[in-house]
């Protein structure tokens, strides 16, 4: 499926942010915890939130979806199957179902993980976590196999970095554990704090301590809970950096300074303005923009996945940025792309910053060194994976000309209805088959 862009236009209005992406998946695998019905309010219409719909469907849940009231009601009276290999490689949900279903059924069979391409992606955190709590797992070309015929047990957990959907593998495997689970380094992204406030409501005994760590006392049972998804921060930057480049002003409705705070500084220091009020932001052009030097990092950090429109913003800056990624080896190949359309863009594999960095030495082109400002040009583009596809279309919005954007279907995993939102803040643009 395509995009067709016809950009250069001003991009202004209200637009509603949607529950989080990455929250949202990982609530409805929550939910398989329980035999109680489970209701999740700002709940995304999405690709991803289909797929993660068709896995706990696999596994014996219900679903109930109110579109228009864009809530979800979920339940899994019984596990009817403790696999779904027929759902391989679509997103990278099914390992957090692990958890669930060995505490439930004591098995767990799932296939091996797909999502976005943007590197290789190991798992070893997830696995490594689940065999100290009691997990036997096998490992096969096509799937992971888990058996925990006494059930799980607690256990520490020191993470060597704050992997996230890690530390989300061990909350959901434990909350039904025998005793006491502690994550040191663990990650505490805002999505993670909101599932743990899901699953606080339906019974469990979480706890956060200093540091990064996690404490976890393990409950008999869980119970059916509801709860309002928090707005997606991926979402909200997206929308803010479309405002910036066509010169608009968009109000996110919905969106909270409380986890966007390091993103308002940058989009402040690139040359963006936003007024924060109790309903939502607005976001604009300030004044002439400059370029920066960006690191992106676990939060409180700036997030990976808002380097990728950030990029196309610092095509536009006056001057030289410097963007170390350090939480992806391999995210800076759409900057390919950009370059096609007239960006000037250098990846290197040194690290261009001050953090310490996993893929130090290891060759990986994680810094990039953005050249400004150039003028861009409309181009047809494949969409390499869901962020970077943000990017494309924030470039072929910002530029005059009509512009073409294939495989949108990537896209639409974490956004909903977009070309409709867009149409409404005054894009052009529409889909074809
Ligand atoms: N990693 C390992 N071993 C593991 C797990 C992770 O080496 O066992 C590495 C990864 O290869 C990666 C880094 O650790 O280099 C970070 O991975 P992390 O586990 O923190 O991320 P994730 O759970 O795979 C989630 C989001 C990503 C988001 C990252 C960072 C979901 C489904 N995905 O990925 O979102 O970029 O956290 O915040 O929640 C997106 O939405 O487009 C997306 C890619």
């Amino acid at each position: 499926m395509k995009l067709i862009v016809n950009g250069g236009k001003k991009l202004s209005g209200n637009v509603v942010v949607k529950g989080a992406k990455n929250a949202t998946t990982k609530m409805m695998v929550a939910s398989l915890l329980t035999k109680d019905a489970v209701k999740l309010r700002n709940f995304p219409i999405i690709g991803d939130t289909k797929i993660t719909g068709e896995l706990c469907q696999a596994f014996g849940a219900k679903l109930m979806i109110d579109k228009n009231k864009s809530e979800l009601i979920i339940q899994t009276p019984e596990i009817t199957s403790t696999q779904a290999l027929n759902l391989t490689r679509k997103n990278r949900i099914p390992i957090l179902a692990m958890g669930p279903l060995l505490a439930r059924s004591k098995k767990a069979i799932v296939p091996i993980l797909g999502g976005d391409k943007i590197g290789p992606r190991p798992v070893d955190l997830h696995i490594n976590a689940l065999r100290s709590l009691g997990a036997e797992v096998t490992i096969f070309d096509d799937r992971y196999e888990a058996t925990a015929p006494n059930g799980l047990k607690g256990a520490k957990i020191v993470f060597p970095f704050p992997s996230v959907g890690a530390t989300e593998n061990v909350i959901l495997a434990s909350v039904l554990a025998k005793g006491r689970t502690v994550i040191e380094n663990a990650a505490i992204e805002p999505e993670i704090l909101d599932i743990i406030k899901l699953l606080q409501k339906m019974g469990a005994i979480i706890g956060l301590g200093a540091n990064r760590t996690i404490y976890i006392e393990g409950v008999k049972e869980l119970h059916g809970a509801e709860h309002f998804i928090l707005p997606d921060r991926n979402e909200v930057v997206s929308f803010a950096v479309l405002s910036a480049v066509t010169n608009g002003e968009i109000k996110v409705l919905g969106a909270k300074q409380d986890d966007l705070i390091t993103f308002l500084n940058v989009f402040r220091k690139i040359g963006g303005g936003y007024r924060v009020k109790d309903d939502g932001i607005t976001f604009f052009k300030e004044k002439e923009f400059v370029g920066i030097e960006l690191e992106t990092d676990t939060h409180p950090g700036f997030m990976t996945d808002w380097q990728q429109p950030t990029v196309v913003l610092l095509t536009q800056a006056k001057g030289i940025s410097v963007i170390h990624e350090t939480i992806y080896e391999d995210r800076f190949a759409y900057t390919e792309d950009l370059n096609a359309m007239g960006a000037d863009i250098t990846v290197f594999s040194k690290c261009l910053g001050e953090l310490n960095c996993r893929f130090n030495g290891k060759g990986y082109g994680h810094s990039a060194v953005i050249k400004g400002a150039t003028p861009l040009s409309a181009r047809t583009l494949k969409v390499r994976d869901l962020r970077a596809g943000m990017a494309h279309l924030v470039a072929t919005l910002m530029v005059n000309g009509s512009s073409e954007i294939d495989g949108v279907e990537e896209i639409d995993r974490g956004y909903e209805d977009l070309d409709n939102r867009l149409k409404k803040l005054g894009a052009d643009i529409r889909r074809e088959e």
